[in-house]
């Protein structure tokens, strides 16, 4: 097993900054090079500027930083989150382990100081779905915030684009926070939730629903066992008590997309998530995407836009958002955190259909009745059986 360690290089103001607010490392093999897999992460630091990514520490590193670039950043200069690109030369092992340290965290009270953040990667070749492993596929806000007299639950995404089963445990065990296997993580009020900043370093694991074999070309294993393995590190911030946890914070009304929701998208068209909340001016949004997303408030609602590129085709990309309120104070409290997946896909034909109806029409009939028999008739038509139908704009006449 090869160790790479990627370090991070902190600013030049001198002395040894505490200023690192976690990570989450996601890797894929890269479709148009079989001996390089694609390592995406997201750092947060306190800073935007100064700081960078140092590759290859070490003799015979085979990584190449292909790009860092600002996510997002709060209003009240807690965070600045970056993501970062980077190809690993996979042609001598297909099994590694990569580190990602040389930082320190903020002050916390669990007692975490230097960064440490492990990748088990496995990019063998797979049985199951003929080509390499891929991670499980999720992403993280740098900070959670919760106060402390009140319980709150937060669902992380977990996608797997090989279909295994996803895990996810901690890394090292906090008293403050429970968490399922299933990667629900939950904060009650009791004695050990006192106020302050903690450390939260979560693995999550991909589990093949029966024995797989992989080859890395030479030689080839019967797996059964956890495949990869990704860091999810973030900060939970337990802040002072609330009179009411009814009505203590920012809300995202439920006109927004659901958790785990999928939005569709297709490469170099916009396409736009729509977050309604209450109380606009006094909250701001916040959210863990990828790094050419944008943030807007239009005609009363916040709204993430974004234009995927031909390099993000193929994949589920993880977006997660919370609304913050905004202010000086230490004491801004946030919405539940919501996530949602944008999947890149290639559009090979655009149709249009016209549908004549005596009743008004459920987007559930359309979907559910009207595309499958569309999708019937194509097919008697000669169309060929894998392709998939989605709805586009819908406009009504009478
Ligand atoms: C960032 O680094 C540059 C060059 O080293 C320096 O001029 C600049 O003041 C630094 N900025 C901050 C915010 O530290
Ligand atoms: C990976 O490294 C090997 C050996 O150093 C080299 O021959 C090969 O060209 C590299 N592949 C890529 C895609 O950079
Ligand atoms: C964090 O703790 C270290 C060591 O106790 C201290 O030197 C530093 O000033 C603290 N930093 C902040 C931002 O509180
Ligand atoms: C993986 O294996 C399948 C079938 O065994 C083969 O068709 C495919 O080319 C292999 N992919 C790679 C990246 O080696
Ligand atoms: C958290 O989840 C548990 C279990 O589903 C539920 O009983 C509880 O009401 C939830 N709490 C909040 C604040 O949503
Ligand atoms: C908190 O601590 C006090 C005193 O140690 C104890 O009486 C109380 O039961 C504890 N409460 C909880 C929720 O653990
Ligand atoms: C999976 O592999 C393990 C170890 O190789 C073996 O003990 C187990 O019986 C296998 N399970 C199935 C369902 O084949
Ligand atoms: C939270 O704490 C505050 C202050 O201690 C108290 O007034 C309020 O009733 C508490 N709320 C709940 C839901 O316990
Ligand atoms: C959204 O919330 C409103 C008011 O709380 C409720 O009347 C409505 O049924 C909810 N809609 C959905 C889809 O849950
Ligand atoms: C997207 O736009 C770029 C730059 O304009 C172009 O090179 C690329 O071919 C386009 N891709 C698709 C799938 O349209
Ligand atoms: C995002 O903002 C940048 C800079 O303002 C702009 O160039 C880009 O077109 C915007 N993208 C979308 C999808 O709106
Ligand atoms: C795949 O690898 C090639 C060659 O190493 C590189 O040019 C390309 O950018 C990589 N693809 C992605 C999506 O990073």
């Amino acid at each position: 097993m090869w160790v790479y360690l990627l370090v991070l290089l902190l600013p030049a103001c001198g002395g040894r900054a505490f200023n690192f607010l976690g990570t989450v490392m996601t890797f894929y093999p890269n479709e148009t090079s079989d001996d390089t897999v694609v390592l995406r992460y997201k750092l947060a630091f306190n800073e935007c500027d100064n700081i960078s990514v140092l590759e290859c520490p070490f003799a015979n590193c085979l990584l190449t930083v292909v790009s860092v670039d600002r996510v997002d950043e709060d209003s009240g200069g807690e965070w600045c989150l970056r993501e970062v690109v980077v190809l690993v030369n996979t042609s001598s092992s297909k099994l590694f382990e990569l580190r990602l340290t040389g930082g320190q965290w903020i002050n916390v009270t669990n007692g975490v100081t230097d960064v440490l953040a492990v990748t088990h990667v496995d990019v063998r070749n797979r049985s199951s779905v003929s080509r390499a492993n891929s991670s499980p596929v999720t992403t993280m806000l740098p900070i959670l915030r919760v106060p402390s007299n009140c319980s709150m639950n937060w669902t992380l995404l977990t996608f797997d684009p090989d279909g295994d089963a996803v895990r996810c445990r901690f890394e090292d065990i906090t008293s403050v926070l429970g968490l399922s296997s299933s990667c629900r993580l939950t904060f009650s009020p009791s004695n050990n939730s006192v106020e302050g900043a903690y450390a939260i370093q979560l693995l999550m694991e991909d589990f093949p629903l029966q024995n797989i074999t992989v080859t890395n070309g030479r030689e080839v294993d019967v797996l059964g066992n956890r495949i990869s393995q990704i860091p999810i590190q973030f900060v939970l911030m337990v802040v002072p008590p609330v009179a009411s946890c009814d009505a203590f914070s920012p809300v995202v009304l439920n006109t927004t997309a659901a958790n785990g929701h999928f939005f569709y998208a297709t490469v170099n068209s916009t396409v736009r998530l729509p977050i309604f909340a209450q109380s606009l001016s006094v909250s701001e949004l916040l959210f863990c995407g990828p790094s050419s997303m944008n943030k807007t408030i239009t005609e009363g609602r916040f709204e993430l836009s974004w234009r995927p590129s031909d390099s993000d085709l193929g994949r589920s990309h993880p977006v997660c958002f919370v609304i913050q309120s905004t202010g000086e104070s230490e004491n801004n409290l946030q919405s539940e955190l919501r996530c949602v997946f944008v999947v890149v896909e290639r559009v090979l034909a655009v149709l249009k259909a016209g549908l004549i109806s005596q009743g008004s029409l459920s987007m559930e009939f359309l979907r559910e009745v009207f595309l499958p028999q569309l999708r019937t008739k194509l097919v008697e038509q000669g169309w060929p059986r894998s392709f998939t139908l989605r709805l586009g704009n819908i406009t009504l006449e009478t």
